[in-house]
């Protein structure tokens, strides 16, 4: 039979442990009766405890000035905090009982926060690639309609502007499309067998580009690297983004290196490392971020959108698998993908 809950701090206990805030139980002289693990873990694990006075314990003075400003307005007094790295939502409840005086609830919002943080970044990130090409694309339009079409060669160049604008525009819809159909798992990932050497031969598109800047690329797979169970156009879209980045950020006379081995761990990885331009150690956590751009990329207006490793890290994780980065400025840059191997014997 389950067993009966004798007093009111044994309800409290119960219902502390069923709701994901934290709880704080007062009496009448400031004892704490009740602190619950939620409320220890959210308010630092020696700060408080049972049975000792509250005032004296070693929880955040603003939360301690909270509950004696509830004491004295006799109301709930609300307060968000931020303590130990965690964004709190502090509410002090004073009560009419001697046993229980006072309510103190805890709520942890870091999460929120942080995700409410994320959207508005990236509207405002959206917003800002988007406008660009779309206000190039309104100047254009502009000037044809105002006289611009009389001059026939000034007006084909026009066109022609216009349509590198919408290109761009219509690479980023589509790089956002490709990022969302990935988290929502719209389109889920095959799980295919691929051959390494077959997959890394998708490089061989951006060889005109590469030539064309003046940067050679060497691609060598070792022998024994095992087939990757996994979404072969999706890999081959996450080599060719690494790839792209190095012809784009490494200048004329550079070379990259691509290369496959097998791992640890039934695992194949590819390094793709660069002789560029390289990236600051306080950038490289951010490189991975929706939108990020290091400061001196952003200048060259119309290059990119920095979606392409935000693709990769997200293609790469969703096959279980992970991508790290390493670089030094102006010498160079190595993003190392480890991938799932095809299991042998299968
Ligand atoms: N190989 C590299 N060498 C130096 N910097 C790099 C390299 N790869 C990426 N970066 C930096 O990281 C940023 C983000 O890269 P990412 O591929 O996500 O975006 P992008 O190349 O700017 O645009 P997109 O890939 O969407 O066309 C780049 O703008 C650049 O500053
Ligand atoms: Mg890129």
């Amino acid at each position: 039979m389950a067993r009966m809950l004798a007093s009111e701090i044994d309800i409290l206990r119960g219902a502390a442990g069923l709701i994901d805030q934290g709880l704080v139980a007062l009496d009448a002289e400031g004892m704490v009766v009740l602190a619950s693990p939620t409320a220890r873990d959210l308010l630092g694990d020696d700060a408080l405890r049972e049975g000792a006075p509250f005032s004296t314990s070693h929880v955040d003075y603003r939360v301690l000035r909270l509950v004696d400003t509830a004491r004295e307005s006799g109301r709930l007094e609300e307060r968000s905090l931020s303590i130990r790295k965690h964004d709190l939502r502090v509410r002090a409840l004073p009560l009419d009982d001697s046993r229980v005086a006072m309510l103190v609830a805890i709520s942890d919002e870091t999460r929120l926060r942080h995700l409410e943080r994320v959207r508005t970044d990236f509207v405002s990130n959206v917003s800002h690639e988007l406008r660009t090409p779309v206000t190039a694309v309104r100047l254009l339009a502009e000037t044809l309609e105002s006289g611009g079409l009389d001059d026939a060669a000034a007006a084909a160049d026009f066109v022609h502007r216009i349509g590198l604008e919408a290109t761009h525009m219509e690479q980023i819809v589509e790089e956002l499309l490709e990022l969302s159909t990935i988290e929502s798992g719209l389109r889920p990932l095959s799980s295919e067998r691929v051959h390494v050497a077959e997959l890394l031969s998708t490089v061989d598109r951006l060889r005109p580009l590469a030539e064309d800047k003046e940067v050679a690329i060497d691609i060598e797979v070792s022998p024994g690297t095992p087939d990757i169970l996994g979404d072969a156009s999706r890999l081959g879209q996450v080599v060719r983004n690494l790839v792209h980045n190095a012809i784009k950020f490494t200048p004329a006379g550079g070379r990259i290196d691509v290369r496959a081995s097998p791992g640890d761990e039934g695992s194949v990885v590819i390094v793709c490392r660069d002789t560029g331009v390289g990236i600051a150690p306080t950038d490289l956590q951010r490189v991975f971020e929706r939108f990020w751009k290091a400061d001196s990329s952003r200048q060259r207006d119309g290059e990119g959108s920095g979606l392409g490793l935000a693709i990769v890290r997200h293609v790469v994780e969703a096959h279980g698998g992970s991508v790290s980065v390493e670089s030094e400025p102006r010498k160079g840059t190595e993003f190392t993908v480890r991938l799932p191997a095809v299991p042998p014997g299968a």
